[in-house]
């Protein structure tokens, strides 16, 4: 740079340029209605499921497929890796200790541990329904104590013979004929509802 006050006046323009650029970010949010909740959860969904595909998928079937790491149920104790469903489970309980409300499980009317069924008839019945509309998420607002929340119930399909295969032979598995593309349970969004 020949002229030092040509290159000061440069890095002051270009600064305010970037502070105005965060101001009229922040200006413009502040204009942008609340999302639906039925949208946020379709959101949440559509990247659990992803995860859940390409954790099946690229990880578990293909170093199964290499023979180099198998998924186990007992994960811990054969140095192997999670089975899908740990996988959802496990950060699910992360996402909860994160504190912002959001919650999300897999259940199933016919879980191999009790702790995966529904705890309420709300859940109860979303199962019901995505059973026998798969392609509608079942939804509402539930109260728990002070605080509402939306919950979104989506189907789990068998997609893969091998869901088919692990759970009907199962020794914990109350359920020993499941088909390809049978709804097998759901993943179930939580999420808080700001105060009225
Ligand atoms: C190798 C065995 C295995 C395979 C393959 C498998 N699962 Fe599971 N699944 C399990 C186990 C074990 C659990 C319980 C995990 C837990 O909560 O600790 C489970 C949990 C579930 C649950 C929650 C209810 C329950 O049964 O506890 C659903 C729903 C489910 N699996 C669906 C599927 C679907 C759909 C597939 C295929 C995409 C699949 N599973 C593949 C073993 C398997």
């Amino acid at each position: 740079m020949k002229n030092p006050r040509v290159g000061m006046f440069g890095l002051v323009f270009l600064f305010t340029c970037w502070m105005n650029a965060f101001t009229s970010d922040a200006k413009r949010t502040e204009h942008i209605p609340g999302i639906p909740p039925d949208v946020v959860a379709s959101y949440i969904h559509s990247i659990i499921q992803a995860d859940r595909t390409i954790y099946s998928s690229f990880i578990v079937n293909r170093l199964h497929e290499n023979k180099i790491l198998d998924a186990n149920e007992a994960w811990e104790q054969t140095n192997s890796l999670l089975l899908p469903a740990q996988f959802l489970q496990k950060s699910g309980r992360l996402v909860a200790e994160h504190g912002t409300g959001i919650r999300f499980r897999l259940i199933s009317l016919w879980p191999i541990y009790e702790r995966n069924g529904p705890v309420t008839d709300f859940e109860r019945k979303g199962l019901k329904a995505v059973e026998n509309n798969p392609d509608q998420p079942y939804s509402g607002v539930i109260q728990s104590g002070k605080i509402s929340f939306f919950q979104a119930i989506y189907a789990d399909q068998a997609v893969t013979a091998s869901c088919v295969n692990c759970h009907n032979t199962h020794p914990l598995s109350p359920k020993r004929n499941f088909k390809l593309n049978d709804v097998m349970g759901a993943i179930v969004i939580t999420i808080p509802l700001p105060d009225k």
